[in-house]
């Protein structure tokens, strides 16, 4: 059994399908964990792991993962959810738009913590920036094309398997079968 710290019912969901065969059940650790302000979100995930851990006494996943626009220069990255519930993903859209580059990345760093290990494992997925598309997924989804289409146009199974946070999580799932 693995703890998940999250309040995102969306990484919550990508993360059974990814654990569930190597840990048996992921469940939601409802705890609302500091967010330290930083640039590197391994730094963030990290604490937030250490964190959990404290709180739970068991192992704990924590997730930390944003949307990276080159052209604005890495906007929103950390910030990805702050951003998200302010000005919202359609005019993140509209920013990167006006801009003739419009490559962007998600990235997710998964920090796994169970008192004696504390190890990150990230993934990163390249994509452009385009009007919103596809109602599926949380989040940026609809502004994110990866090869023709947005990731709120893909179903679960597929976009886990190139998403991020599943390159993340196939990480950490390799990473626990060599402890074991
Ligand atoms: P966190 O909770 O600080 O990791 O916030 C990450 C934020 O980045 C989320 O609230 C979303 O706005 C965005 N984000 C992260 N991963 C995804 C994804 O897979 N799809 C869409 N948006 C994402």
């Amino acid at each position: 059994m693995l703890r998940f710290a999250t309040t995102n019912a969306g990484k919550l969901h990508e993360a059974r399908e990814y654990l569930a065969d190597v840990v048996g059940e992921v469940t939601q650790f409802d705890y609302d964990y500091v967010e330290i302000q930083s640039d590197d979100l391994a730094e963030i995930a990290a604490h937030g792991a250490r964190e959990s851990f404290d709180a739970a006494g068991e192992p704990v996943i924590v997730d930390d993962s944003g949307l990276f626009v080159d052209a604005l220069g890495g906007f929103p990255g950390p910030y990805s959810s702050y951003v998200d519930h302010t000005i919202g993903y359609e005019r993140v859209s509209e920013l990167a738009r006006a801009e003739e580059n419009r490559r962007a990345r998600f990235r997710a760093v998964v920090a796994y913590c169970d008192g004696d290990r504390l190890e990150t494992f990230e993934g990163v997925v390249p994509g452009e920036i385009v009007a919103p598309r596809g109602d599926g997924g949380f989040g940026y989804d609809p502004i994110f094309e990866h090869d023709g289409t947005t990731f709120a146009e893909m179903d679960t199974e597929r976009k886990n398997a190139l998403s991020h946070r599943g390159r993340a999580l196939a990480k950490l799932a390799t990473w626990l079968v060599e402890e074991a």
